[in-house]
């Protein structure tokens, strides 16, 4: 099978030590998070994993090295990793990884339609993937095996695990009592290459369940009620931790439904101590040893007694919610934390001008794709079709995974739904990506609301109309509200009108935790790696728009560089999204060269206040932004570009850093750095420097020649100087700080921290 027991018994073999070690140096009793970091510390010394915890780090401000435990990636992402991974002249992945096919799938007809679609229009992508696994050791889940975070929780999380996934919603994990956070490429990169990986060790948030869910409360309900409290940002930096009676009542898919969308309270993870719900599950997903092994040492994984018994003096910050009283909610429109519980939607709805009439309701994606969740809400399906109630809006279903979907059509699950004329679409995220082929003309679409269960909606996110109005609600929910038709429809107290003209209601949902006849699938869609990938040829066509193999960057001549142009001095915001688009550009995220004709276009020249218009110093000429700098790199003219603060905030894309870099710009000077982008910017072998004095930012010109002084004299803890050469000839000195220790001086030296890796690797 597709886990790797070996590795589990080994993070549990050290476990107690290294908690009763933690517990020691803090001086406390400890979290379940606190547990799990310090039981995957990097030996810094050593440079390698299995790092004793020797030092007490401090919440919110000391950055740690990590040596997590597996690395999850989907297609989109994958991609770009892969590529660079490629790079670092490895045989082999340094610790077990996967690749899943979810994204690039667009439900539309149907199941068999729609991948066969995908097939024809992916297939490049998919064969690279594929081949790519193949070669490096990584498990490769092919088109139509599930979504990413389902099918991660169906065979690889386990309590007490560290895993990093190339994924915002890898925090799902959590619901299996991980610390499972999403990253950036490159940061995938470094862990399957045998580096460490670095996090800020988080604040801890405390969320006391207390109470038992009943009638219409699902899990999701929990998530939506505390996405309401804290809002998008307010778990920033943080892990959020849920204990107390109610969260050991609930499923362990349930638990993942509440830690997934963490994700949209900007948590850097969420976690439940180790249950029996868990051991159910693990065990009912053919995991026996994981138990086993779990069951042994089970009082480490989960929070010390004490912290759940006063967790006001442990947690940064506590939430209680009583179960046995939430009510099922509504969130939206887009935003997952405007949260209408639904008996408030009557009054809310009209106010807000909100369409009232719903067309679509979705049930699938990573959030809310599991056996129970499809139990639940075919349970309500079933009742309309028993009591002659017609659906007024149309369904779409996305199981989570082959495993899922296999054991819903033999249970009749699937059946329900066809009944009410719903779509099964592929096991994929489809609609919740906006792969979903609901209109020809979406930016001309008319106002109308959906709901579905999935956790974002931000405009435009699964159709493309930005007036769609998506709400975000549990799948028995969504189920409810699609037949009825109505927004405001509370199945708690409403009646719906059948085909007889009588009044009936919806009795409360009911469903199966787990398959009361186990789980079954006849081809998971899983492929394992060659034993010896040695001989394993990656394909990339080389006419391919799509995908394009690297080439290592060059590293640094030891010289100090000179004769620098600005390419562009932006002013304002300028974040990864400025610096490298999304949406369309999506397609060439394989393609280095093709995307960087999306470099900085976003950004806002503070020459003329304008996007993607800039001076060519060459000749004088004004043009975009890539255009004008593949014109400098032509004429082997050498840029700099220059900007404001929080440089590069936003996601931790690696292209931000690596387009700038392929296209030739030396170095980013800016009041502040967004620090993942810097670190991105240090291992593409860029330089990354602020202003010793912020206000030398308006010192900078639009036709300035730039001079470093003592770039060969490179150290850490030592400000470089620039001179700028201002377009009269007259000429100053900028002190440009920077942040890079003895190693990144190497990767700079080397021109990547990837070049560094391979020659490490070849020596
Ligand atoms: Fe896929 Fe949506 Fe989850 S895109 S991974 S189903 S958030």
């Amino acid at each position: 099978m597709a886990f790797d027991i070996e590795m589990i018994k080994g993070v549990y073999a050290k476990f107690p030590e290294r908690v009763a070690a933690a517990r020691k140096i803090v001086g406390r009793p400890l979290t379940l998070a606190e547990k799990i970091l310090y039981a995957h510390l990097w030996d810094t010394e050593k440079d390698q994993p299995g790092g004793e915890p020797t030092t007490k780090f401090e919440r919110g401000k000391d950055y740690v090295d990590f040596a997590p435990d597996r690395v999850a990636m989907q297609d989109a992402t994958a991609q770009m990793a892969l590529l660079q991974f490629m790079q670092a002249g490895k045989p082999n992945v340094a610790v077990p990884s996967t690749v899943h096919l979810d994204h690039l799938i667009q439900a539309k007809i149907g199941a068999s339609a729609d991948l066969q679609n995908a097939m024809n229009q992916s297939s490049e992508v998919f064969n690279f993937l594929e081949s790519v696994s193949n070669k490096y050791g990584i498990g490769f889940w092919k088109p139509g095996a599930g979504i990413i975070h389902q099918v991660v929780l169906e065979n690889y999380a386990f309590p007490g695990g560290m895993m990093i996934g190339t994924d915002s919603h890898t925090v799902n994990a959590g619901g299996l009592g991980m610390v499972a956070i999403g990253v950036g490429g490159a940061d995938a990169v470094d862990v399957m290459a045998g580096m460490p990986w670095e996090l800020k060790f988080p604040k801890m948030i405390g969320v006391k369940l207390t109470g038992k869910m009943n009638g219409w409360t699902a899990p999701k309900d929990v998530i939506l009620k505390v996405a309401g409290i804290l809002t998008v940002k307010g778990g920033t930096g943080a892990i959020v931790e849920y204990f107390g009676e109610g969260a050991k009542s609930m499923s362990c898919t349930g638990k993942g439904t509440i830690c997934n969308m963490g994700a949209e309270i900007g948590a850097t993870t969420s976690t439940f101590g180790y249950d029996e719900s868990m051991e159910r599950y693990l065990r009912a997903t053919d995991r026996n040893d994981v138990a086993d092994a779990a069951n042994a040492i089970k009082e480490h994984l989960t929070g010390d007694a004490e912290v759940y018994a006063n967790p006001e003096q442990y947690f940064d910050q506590v939430i209680e919610i009583n179960l046995s009283e939430l009510e099922p909610h509504l969130n939206g429109p887009f935003t997952p934390d405007l949260a209408t519980p639904i008996s408030k939607m009557k009054e809310v709805a009209p106010g807000k001008g909100w369409p009232l009439d719903v067309e679509w309701g979705l049930i699938g994606s990573c959030t809310n794709s599991s056996y129970e969740d499809l139990s639940r809400a075919a349970s309500i399906a079933k009742q309309a079709v028993d009591k002659g109630l017609k659906t007024k809006a149309d369904f779409g279903i996305n199981p989570g995974s082959e495993q899922v979907r296999f054991t819903a059509e033999r249970d009749g699950l699937l059946q329900v739904f066809e009944d009410l004329d719903a779509r099964i679409f592929t096991n994929a995220c489809g609609p919740c990506i906006g792969q979903w082929g609901r209109y020809e003309d979406p930016k001309n679409a008319p106002k109308n609301s959906i709901v579905h269960s999935f956790n974002r909606n931000f405009s435009k996110r699964a159709d493309g109309n930005p007036n769609t109005h998506a709400f975000v609600a549990s799948p028995e929910m969504v189920a409810a509200i699609a037949i009825s038709g109505r927004l405001d429809f509370n199945p708690l107290t409403d009646t719906l009108t059948n085909d007889k003209g009588e009044q009936v209601k919806l009795d409360p949902p009911v469903g199966d935790e787990l398959p009361t006849k186990g789980f079954d699938v006849e081809d998971n869609g899983y492929i394992a790696p060659a034993a010896d990938g040695s001989g394993v040829e990656v394909k990339v066509n080389p006419d391919s728009d799509r995908l394009q193999l690297l080439t290592p960057f060059e590293p640094w001549d030891g010289t100090n560089i000179t004769g620098m142009k600005l390419l562009i001095k932006a002013e304002g915001k300028c974040t990864t999204d400025h610096i490298s688009m999304a949406g369309p550009w999506l397609r060439y995220r394989g393609h280095l060269d093709n995307i960087s004709n999306n470099c900085l276009i976003g950004a806002v020249n503070a020459f003329n206040g304008e996007t993607n218009n800039v001076k060519n110093q060459l000749d004088g000429s004004h043009g975009e932004v890539p255009a004008v700098q593949r014109k400098y790199k032509a004429a082997g003219v050498k840029t700099i570009v220059v900007g404001d603060h929080n440089y590069g905030e936003g996601s931790s894309r690696e292209h931000a850093a690596m387009e700038p870099r392929h296209l030739g710009v030396i170095a980013v000077l800016v009041k502040s750095f967004a620090r993942i982008h810097e670190t991105n910017l240090k291992k593409q072998g860029m330089l990354g420097l602020t202003f010793a004095n912020e206000a030398d930012y308006d010192k900078i010109q639009e036709d300035d020649t730039f001079n470093f002084l003592d770039l060969d004299q490179f150290s850490p803890n030592k400000p470089l100087t620039l001179e700028v050469v201002h377009a009269d000839g007259s000429k100053e000195n900028i002190v440009c700080n920077h942040t890079y220790n003895a190693q990144q001086i190497e990767w700079f030296k080397a021109g990547s921290a990837l070049n560094l890796i391979r020659a490490m690797a070849e020596a």
